[in-house]
């Protein structure tokens, strides 16, 4: 049984951030299997890449065990922005999510991203054409731009904006330093400010304000849903993603953790439906993290960096399994 009851978070928020070369289709069946109730979001892709690229089906297709999945959006043209939600409503994606915190220099060329934090206008009117879709749109955002830090213009953002119909935001908890910072550094370096974004939900509870930014352990993640609506875990679901079972073990929602061979098992199974389609190394590249802390970490890790293209995952990966015993 859960022994932590006292966690009130049946209605909460447990998500995987979006993350550009991380959460491919493949990462998130994996992901799935470790985590049933979790919201999964691709990777951002731009309008651009939807509406003038000569392969969108590429960024759009998912398995249905993917649901509930959100597809994340970059663009700055309310006009594309419709047009891609109408693609995302096409393809059955849960709901559609709006870029506002990538801050790379090629985002900031396109003028959208973490620099859509200066035009909240503009934010709404991307945000009323993705509502057009019919689709719940939310938006990822940062707290502000460059060294300026002032709650009230962040709490002015997000009421200009759910003016325009989104009610869910998703705060990643820091600045984005614009210039001087790499997007990885912009990870890390602009500190984090956890209370501003339980202090949002304070004043704003009719909106669900879902945390991200630093959780990379159980107890942090718990302690949050007393404050916020939900949290989005970046980097550890990716580096240690048993620990998303962990938290839904302690949200109630699972009475035991998931085992290796079982969840190997299961991508061996979606390995066969791809065929020679899926390389090894196009999903094995996902799975360092399996055996996070474990004993056996280092040989299973030392096994998937053997992992060549012209074997398929699938033979690949039924050669593992005895390393996970
Ligand atoms: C490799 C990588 C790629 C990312 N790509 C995106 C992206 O496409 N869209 C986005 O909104 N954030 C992106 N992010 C930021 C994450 O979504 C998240 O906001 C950030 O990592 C902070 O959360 P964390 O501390 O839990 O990792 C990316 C992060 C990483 C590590």
């Amino acid at each position: 049984m859960n022994n932590n009851k006292n966690i009130k978070s049946n209605d909460k928020i447990l998500s995987v951030a979006p993350m550009l070369d991380w959460t491919d289709r493949h990462c998130r069946y994996f992901l799935r299997l470790l985590c049933p109730s979790c919201v999964l979001y691709t990777e951002m892709v731009t309008t651009s890449a939807l509406l003038l690229g000569r392969d969108p089906e590429r960024f759009l297709e998912f398995s249905e065990a993917e649901h509930p999945l959100i597809l994340q959006l970059g663009g700055d043209d309310p006009v594309a922005m419709r047009a891609a939600a109408a693609m995302a409503h096409t393809y059955g994606y849960d709901g559609i999510n709006l870029n506002v915190g990538c801050p790379s220099s090629r985002v900031q060329k396109g003028r959208f991203g973490a620099c859509l934090m200066t035009t909240p206008e503009l934010v709404a009117e991307l945000v009323a054409a993705m509502g057009e879709s019919g689709l719940p749109v939310s938006v990822k955002h940062r707290l502000g731009l460059d060294r300026e830090e002032d709650y009230a213009t962040l709490r002015a953002f997000i009421e200009i904006v759910a003016m325009a119909g989104c009610r869910h935001f998703i705060v990643h908890a820091r600045n984005a330093w614009l210039k001087g910072l790499s997007p990885a550094e912009n990870r890390d370096v602009p500190p984090l400010r956890w209370d501003w974004v339980h202090q949002l939900k304070k004043e704003l509870p009719h909106l669900t304000i879902e945390i991200n930014g630093g959780f990379n352990e159980l107890t942090a993640v718990t302690a949050q849903f007393s404050a916020v609506d939900g949290v989005m875990i970046g980097r550890a679901a990716y580096h240690h993603p048993l620990l998303l079972a962990e938290i839904e073990r302690a949200m109630g929602r699972r009475e035991t953790l998931p085992v290796p061979e079982v969840i190997l098992s299961g991508l061996i199974e979606y390995a066969e439906q791809w065929g020679e389609a899926l390389p090894a190394p196009r999903l094995s590249r996902h799975l360092h993290g399996l055996r996070f802390g474990q004993n056996g970490a280092g040989a299973w890790r030392r096994f998937l960096s053997t992992a060549e293209s012209g074997e398929s995952a699938a033979e690949f990966l039924r050669r593992g399994m005895p390393l996970l015993d």
